[in-house]
């Protein structure tokens, strides 16, 4: 069966290379970008999500990012990113962990070998020189934050429609990817580019290619293995039984 072939490839192999979507946290209540209930549904994202719209007005995208901000800090990390914690203590250094998305749960379930490609809604940059620094706790905040080194406004460290990645973190995902023995994405409509090629880049340089998404997806057809599955259940299957259930010691 491919479900017992994709077990003993995950288990065997030394190079791991995972890329989560926002499906990942659509069961910790964070809601996910495309689809019904979706984040974009209603909105124009270049009226919030775009360096125009914060030139236009920083304080009404600000308001939105600290409305987002708050939310995903009342969401707990749930079983799969657990899962994917215990995966990156089973593996080591030949395990990178990619996220497209910007809510910190995997983070705050214990993941340590983590790139966050799109950056993150827990953290501010600042215009002036560019020191990244965590917001303070929800009830605490007031946006906008300044610098603690210059003292300059700040806006989310998050990537806008229209600019580009950071390089570097960039390059970090994709030479994971490109030497990568298992390839595993999770919960991305795999429609966002570049993180939608890493799939592809994985699967022609070799590795074995995991899908899970209660939807198929562009990638699906070129998926070893892809399970119409929540991303909770479906890495259940994949992964070792105690996966996940241990609480994690910080
Ligand atoms: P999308 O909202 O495009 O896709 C979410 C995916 O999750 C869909 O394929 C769903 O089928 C799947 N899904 C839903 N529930 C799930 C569950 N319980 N378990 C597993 N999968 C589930 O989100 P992304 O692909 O992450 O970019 O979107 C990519 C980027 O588009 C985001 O990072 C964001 C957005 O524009 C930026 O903000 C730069």
């Amino acid at each position: 069966m491919e479900i017992q072939e994709a077990r003993k490839r995950l288990d065997s192999s030394a190079r791991v290379a995972v890329l989560t979507g926002a499906g990942i946290s659509a069961e910790s209540g964070v809601p996910t970008f495309r689809g019904a209930g979706g984040l974009w549904e209603g909105f124009r994202p270049e009226e919030l999500a775009t360096p125009e719209a914060y030139a236009r007005d920083p304080e009404k995208v600000w308001r939105w990012y600290a409305a987002r901000y708050r939310q995903v800090m009342q969401a707990e990390p749930n079983p799969a990113h657990r899962m994917l914690a215990q995966l990156e203590r089973a593996k080591g250094d030949g395990f990178l962990l990619v996220t497209q998305n910007v809510d910190g749960l995997h983070l705050r379930a214990g993941s340590r070998r983590v790139v966050e490609l799109h950056g993150s809604l827990t953290r501010a940059r600042c215009e002036r020189c560019g020191h990244r620094q965590p917001l303070p706790p929800p009830d605490a905040f007031e946006p906008p934050p300044l610098c603690e080194r210059c003292g300059g406004r700040m806006r989310p460290d998050v990537v806008w429609f229209g600019e580009f990645l950071d390089a570097e973190l960039l390059a970090r995902a994709e030479r994971a990817f490109m030497t990568a023995e298992v390839a595993l994405v999770i919960g991305t409509s795999a429609v966002v580019e570049p993180a939608a090629s890493l799939g592809r880049i994985a699967k022609s340089a070799g590795a074995y290619l995991i899908e899970v998404n209660p939807e198929p997806t562009p990638l699906t057809p070129l998926a070893d293995l892809s399970l119409r599955a929540g991303a909770a259940h479906g890495l259940g299957r994949l992964l070792p039984d105690d996966a996940g259930t241990r609480e994690e010691a910080e």
